[in-house]
């Protein structure tokens, strides 16, 4: 059989390592972040505060927070060089594949974090990466407005700092608003962690052969991208736009997602863990409504999305398969309230995630777990004689 009996596709009922970062209690929809729960985190704390509590599984002081904002800050430059690499794309080219061009395009004038035996070395690769990819997120969102590649303001937020990053005006100065800083920084709480997903699990693996951390981020933000996982985001709203174009016509939209024959699926819906509803899509679905009324906006895909979610609710086939709506559900509608674009919607997923990933990947090389390297079963030719290409 070539090593193993069973296999387990898609790991559906494999643990892959013992961690003590994110808890999922799937039966239930509890999320927690080093025994916190995401409903506390996401009303009371800050990003960077989270972050700082998935790296280094304490919450921060005061000054503990104020000196690892300031680490970042003074890492925050990205070399100009970096920017012929981002003059050679297209800007048709999705971002999320800028980003981890990008981020791996990091390593080379940043060699020093390639090996991170020391905690020296590796707090230092920490903070340039927390530093330096929201300069790149903010990059790659302006690369494909035709704007010029700037800098924000040292004296703001990390949140505040990447909004202004991403959206100031060359002639005018970005107008903060509150709504959209406390919308955004609560979204990326809400996509700090989640425990051995697809991409956590990418991060993992490419760690274990003892990759960079850049090189295993870049991997993670490529397993990200997919449809099924944090491209999803993307995805529920072209699925949303299509019904809307399509006169609202939910009801086509259920019979194709449950038509076997049919490869669509209700994007935004159902989760590997959660058999009951994502805390975090109760906690987005509740911030749309606030965010789009604070902001004075009418979107008519809000009502979609909430009718859709209104039958599938109701729907047996949904039920039964407990398919519930997750993450990206409602997520896209309060970025493109906030006016981004689209294509950006998986990139701010990963904006979210990467304090996860940075965790994760710390945690995988302090407990020095061995390189990922699964069986098979496996089902090919038994043994043959080779042939000579005349004989062929
Ligand atoms: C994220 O793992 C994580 O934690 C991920 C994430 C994170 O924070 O990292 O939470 C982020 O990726 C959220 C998920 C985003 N993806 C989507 O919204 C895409 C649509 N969802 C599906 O593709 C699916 O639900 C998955 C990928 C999320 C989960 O797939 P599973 O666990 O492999 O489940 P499955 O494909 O075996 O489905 C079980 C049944 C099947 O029907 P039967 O064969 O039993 O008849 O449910 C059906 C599926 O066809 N089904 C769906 C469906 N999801 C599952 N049918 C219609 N629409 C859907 N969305």
């Amino acid at each position: 059989t070539g090593g193993v009996t069973t296999i387990d596709p898609g790991y559906k009922n494999t643990g892959s390592c013992e961690s003590a970062i994110t808890f999922l209690n799937g039966e239930e929809g509890i999320l927690r972040y080093r025994g916190y729960s995401i409903e506390d985190l996401a009303e009371k704390a800050d990003f960077l505060e989270v972050a700082y509590l998935l790296i280094f599984g304490e919450l921060p002081t005061k000054e503990q927070l104020d000196k690892f904002y300031a680490d970042i800050k003074a890492e925050s430059h990205v070399d100009e060089d970096v920017k012929k690499i981002l003059d050679g794309f297209p800007k048709s080219a999705h971002p999320m594949g800028v980003l981890s061009s990008l981020t791996s395009a990091l390593i080379a004038f940043n060699p020093s974090s390639v090996n991170v035996d020391s905690d020296e070395d590796m707090y230092k690769a920490i903070v340039k990466l927390l530093g330096k990819f929201p300069v790149l997120v903010a990059w790659a969102l302006r690369k494909k407005n035709g704007q010029p590649l700037d800098y924000g303001d040292d004296n703001l937020g990390y949140v505040e700092n990447i909004l202004k990053m991403m959206f100031k005006k060359a002639s005018s100065d970005y107008e903060l608003n509150p709504t959209v800083v406390n919308a955004l920084d609560k979204l990326l709480i809400l996509h700090a962690d989640h425990e051995q997903n697809c991409s956590t699990s990418t991060v993992r693996i490419v760690g274990s052969s003892h990759a960079g951390l850049f090189a295993s981020i870049s991997a993670g933000i490529s397993a990200l991208w997919g449809p099924l996982h944090g491209g999803a985001n993307q995805a529920v709203l072209e699925m949303l736009e299509a019904i809307k174009e399509d006169g609202g016509d939910t009801k086509k939209y259920m019979a194709k997602a449950k038509d076997k024959e049919d490869p669509f699926r209700l994007m935004g819906f159902g989760h590997r863990v959660y058999k009951n509803f994502d805390p975090r899509a109760r906690i987005i679905k509740k911030a749309a409504d606030e965010v789009l009324s604070d902001l004075g906006v009418e979107d008519p895909i809000l009502e979609i999305a909430k009718g859709l979610e209104k039958e599938a609710l109701e729907d047996p086939y949904f039920v039964d398969r407990k398919l519930y709506p997750n993450v990206d559900f409602y997520s896209g509608i309060i970025y493109r309230a906030m006016g981004i674009p689209v294509e950006m919607f998986t990139v701010m997923f990963a904006l979210g995630r990467l304090p996860g990933w940075i965790a994760q990947w710390k945690e995988m090389r302090a407990r020095k777990e061995p390189i990922g390297r699964p069986r098979q079963v496996y089902i090919g030719e038994t043994k043959r004689d080779f042939v000579d290409i005349s004989n062929r």
